[in-house]
């Protein structure tokens, strides 16, 4: 399908997962990263922000599971990252390590973040909705932050990317 709905911002979404390992019981942990173009804010009040992911991804199970995630606004010239992360799944690599994504802790919730992004949003899942092969999962906004201005990144097609003017 061409995407005639483009072009639409694309952000990284962070995420992690917790498994207790079955015979020691160490706690081992997978931090995750995956690329969207379908995410909105649905609600001024209470702070609401829902995104759509599929139901295949493997960023899919470690959302439904952890009930949290960081939206990730990130800059324009930081392209080829992002359409890293969109390209390979975080199932058999990690993608920090790929892309050279630096990760923070989130300050309110137990989620990765990344460190060059230029806006943020953390977020608690309030509930979800199946909607075909994706699952909308809308969220509670408990931490925003700003932390600079700059030429966000937009999807066109295929590789595609554009900017604003600003
Ligand atoms: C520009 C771009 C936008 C994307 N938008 C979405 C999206 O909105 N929802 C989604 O489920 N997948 C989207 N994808 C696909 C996932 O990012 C991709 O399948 C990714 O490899 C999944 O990673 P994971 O397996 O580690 O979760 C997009 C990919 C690209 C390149």
């Amino acid at each position: 399908m061409l995407p005639i709905f483009n072009p639409r911002q694309t952000i990284l979404v962070t995420c992690r997962e917790k498994i207790a390992d079955k015979f020691t019981g160490r706690e081992h942990i997978k931090d995750n990263i995956i690329t969207l173009d379908w995410h909105m804010p649905v609600s001024f009040q209470p702070f609401l922000y829902a995104i759509a992911i599929g139901k295949k991804r493997f960023s899919h199970n470690l959302i439904k599971e952890s009930m949290v995630f960081v939206v990730n606004f990130m800059p324009y010239h930081l392209e080829e990252e992002v359409l890293d992360c969109g390209r390979h799944s975080g199932a058999h690599m990690d993608k920090f390590e790929k892309t050279g994504l630096a990760k923070e802790e989130a300050d309110r919730i137990d989620c990765p973040r990344i460190r060059q992004a230029l806006a943020i949003l953390e977020c608690e899942i309030i509930n979800s909705i199946d909607a075909g092969d994706h699952t909308v999962f809308i969220s509670k906004v408990v931490h925003s932050e700003e932390k600079e201005k700059g030429k966000r990144l937009f999807h066109t097609e295929g590789d595609e990317f554009t900017t604003t003017k600003e």
